[in-house]
């Protein structure tokens, strides 16, 4: 038999909850900013799944390349016999990694975590039937926020943290500094980390990325107005803006933005503002910063994380990092 718990640590109610402070915030001030972590309402979530299955957009096929060719190696390297996974969504390559686990007669414990309780749910109960002994600790939660909240290490176990998909890539430099110090603030010397990042390569490819011809990304980023206009009442006109992807070569990260196609007055009443947009404003919705080798080690390493592995796939793609909190 296998044990499934649900911890919540966030209201369903997305209105009440950290919307709209990421609103105010977002919206109150320039640049105009809305954290990418809304994008992902049913529709969003759904649009980026069509994504994942896009031509262009090779991140999600390379992660699994690689998990598969290196499942077995994380499990030995690591040690582990929890595996948490921040931002899980329904995800198959966690299957991947937790069958690794399984076939070594290591996983005792696996520990999702995502914003969507239905999708948490789902897939504790689907895994809760694939395992049978495996405890599933699922939490309810926002991986910058509930840290903390993570079940502790059984006594001498380990944990693996798997952060997958190139996400950390949405963070900014000095939120990805925050959010791995208060990982390792979480973790316990021993526990390792499982690290998906994209690699920086030529331009054509990482625009094609987020371009894709039939607009699918494009609908994805311009959701977000959706979403507002449905959680907090605000009265966007989607169709007012155009998607504005482009590659920050300084900063080595796509940059995806709305920008204005007209002067617009809007108001956003379940967060109190309203906003004044000229021609030519943009929405800064997501980033998704592109790594190399050696910034993935040292910004790892400046969070007390010793790289063990940097796995790739065949083209160089897209890197996975096994990495031991010291
Ligand atoms: C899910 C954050 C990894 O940054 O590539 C895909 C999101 N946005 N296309 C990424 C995304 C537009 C994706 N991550």
């Amino acid at each position: 038999m296998s044990t499934v718990k649900v911890e919540v640590l966030l209201d369903s109610d997305w209105a009440a909850g950290s919307l709209v402070d990421d609103v105010r915030r977002g919206l109150g001030s320039h640049p105009l900013r809305l954290p990418p972590k809304w994008l992902y309402d049913d529709e969003g979530s759904r649009l980026f799944d069509e994504i994942t299955r896009l031509p262009e957009y090779y991140p999600t096929e390379a992660e699994r390349t690689i998990l598969h060719q290196h499942a077995a190696a994380v499990v030995e390297a690591s040690g582990a016999t929890t595996v948490v996974e921040l931002g899980s969504g329904t995800s198959d390559k966690t299957r991947t990694l937790l069958d690794a686990f399984a076939a070594a007669g290591r996983l005792r414990r696996f520990v999702p975590v995502d914003v969507s309780e239905q999708t948490l749910r789902e897939a504790a109960t689907m895994l809760g039937e694939r395992y049978p002994g495996l405890t599933v600790e699922a939490i309810v939660g926002d991986f910058t926020l509930h840290l903390s909240h993570l079940p502790p290490n059984e006594p001498g176990h380990h944990r693996v943290v798997a952060f997958l998909g190139g996400t950390i890539g949405n963070l900014y430099v000095e939120e990805r500094a925050a959010f791995l110090g208060a990982l390792a603030d979480s973790l316990e010397p021993g526990d390792c980390l499982l690290l998906g990042t994209d690699l920086v390569k030529p331009v054509d490819r990482l625009v094609a990325a987020y371009h894709d011809p039939g607009g699918v990304t494009d609908r994805f980023v311009r959701n977000s107005l959706v979403v507002l206009n449905r959680e907090l009442g605000a009265d966007f006109d989607p169709g007012a803006f155009s998607y504005v992807p482009f590659w920050d070569a300084h900063m080595e990260r796509m940059d995806l933005r709305l920008r204005s196609e007209s002067p617009q007055h809007v108001r956003v009443p379940g967060a109190g503002l309203e906003v004044d947009l000229a021609v030519g404003d943009e929405i800064h919705v997501e980033i998704s910063t592109k790594f190399r080798p050696a910034g993935v080690r040292s910004e790892l390493a400046a969070a007390g994380f010793e790289t063990l592995e940097l796995f790739t796939d065949p083209a160089g793609d897209f890197g996975v990092t096994l990495a031991r909190l010291a």
